[in-house]
């Protein structure tokens, strides 16, 4: 079968399409036929590694998120998997096993059945982005521990830059709960995606005082913030942030220090929660996963223009390509078609 590997950390060059044997499932794994794969920032971060060049061994077969359909599974595995549709999350987490592969061994704790109506393309762009963003939506005191219809009402949502993967899924799922949304971005191009994702409320954040628009919006301030510069945005943060309103931080500006203003977060009772998707507690990912397949199944949740996430698709090749296009910011969804 063909396979994506790397040996060294490095740019996307040293990934390198080769032929290798298709792998029996051991315990608890189920062997996918991969029809897509899903990349992320997480994916060429890792491939980049701290050190250039450092040996990589085993090889590393890239990427996360995928999509595809059952073909085995290994001892202590349900047969009925067989032959049906999974999404999957967290693939190549401490694992050699990522989606960029014909036939993949997957945990079997690491996929969700797919519903026949959504697409391969949906599934692969569910893993990273809707369970960060489910996380995000989480942890504010007081709210919802689980996602659906009605669980955020009367709750006010700010996500910050809505025309990102993550962005959009906070979005996608906070109006599927019933949240109001406020969002920015930084163009024309961008505020029309996030608008397409459900938002109700677009602030340009190059263009518009952050801060007097969100206050127009939500006078009391809002509930949760779901923040993806959270250095650059700290100030705006704490003067729009509500009573027992919560930062939900998941990315770091590119290493950025932070730098909080401690009274004005301290007189709402505010709180900074940190949020990384692979280490998160495992009650609460169960409850991620399926509030997330929920969402697929109700039709809530989409990928492509119309739910403001182009979609970029590169074949296994020339995933290298694919890397590249995430790493230099491609705007919406980046996909390797594995299989048709
Ligand atoms: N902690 C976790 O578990 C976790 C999970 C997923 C992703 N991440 C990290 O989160 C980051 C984003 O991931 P992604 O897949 O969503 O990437 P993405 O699709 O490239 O989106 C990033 C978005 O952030 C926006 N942005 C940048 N600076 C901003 C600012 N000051 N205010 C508002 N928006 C701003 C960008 O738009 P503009 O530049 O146009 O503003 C862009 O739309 C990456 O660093 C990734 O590694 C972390």
């Amino acid at each position: 079968m063909r396979a994506i590997t790397y040996t060294h950390n490095g740019d996307p060059d040293v990934l390198t399409l080769v032929d290798r044997p298709v792998a029996e499932p051991g315990p608890g794994e189920v062997r996918v036929r991969i029809h897509r794969s899903g990349v992320n920032p997480t994916d060429w971060k890792s491939r980049q590694g701290s050190t250039s060049g450092s040996p990589v061994d085993p090889p590393q077969v890239p990427n996360q998120d995928g999509s595809g359909v059952v073909d085995a599974v290994g001892p202590g595995v349900e047969e009925a998997l067989v032959g049906l549709r999974v999404w999957i999350w967290e693939a190549a987490y401490q694992r050699p096993e990522g989606t960029a592969q014909e036939y993949a061994l997957v945990p079997r704790r690491n996929l969700d059945l797919l519903p026949d109506a959504a697409s391969f393309d949906l599934g692969a762009s569910l893993g990273v982005p809707f369970l960060t963003a489910h996380r995000t939506l989480t942890v504010t005191e007081e709210g919802p521990l689980r996602l659906g219809p009605g669980t955020l009402q009367g709750r006010t949502v700010l996500v910050s830059g809505g025309a990102g993967a993550v962005g959009n899924a906070a979005i996608q799922l906070a109006r599927w709960s019933d949240a109001l949304v406020i969002t920015t971005v930084s163009s024309p191009e961008k505020a029309n995606l996030a608008a397409q994702a459900g938002a109700d409320h677009v602030i340009d954040y190059r263009q518009q005082d952050v801060v007097a628009e969100v206050r127009k919006i939500a006078p009391d301030g809002v509930d949760t913030i779901v923040e993806v510069a959270a250095a650059a945005n700290a100030e705006i943060d704490a003067q729009v942030i509500g009573l027992h309103g919560s930062v939900a931080v998941y990315a770091d500006d590119g290493g950025a220090p932070l730098s909080l203003p401690v009274r004005p977060l301290m007189m709402p009772n505010a709180r900074w929660q940190f949020v990384l998707v692979y280490t998160a507690p495992h009650d609460w990912k169960r409850r991620a996963v399926d509030d997330v397949s929920a969402a697929v199944l109700d039709g809530a949740v989409g990928v492509g223009e119309e739910a403001g996430l182009p979609l970029h698709h590169f074949p296994l090749e020339h995933t290298a390509d694919a890397h590249a296009a995430v790493e230099g910011g491609a705007i919406g969804k980046v996909l390797v078609d594995v299989a048709d």
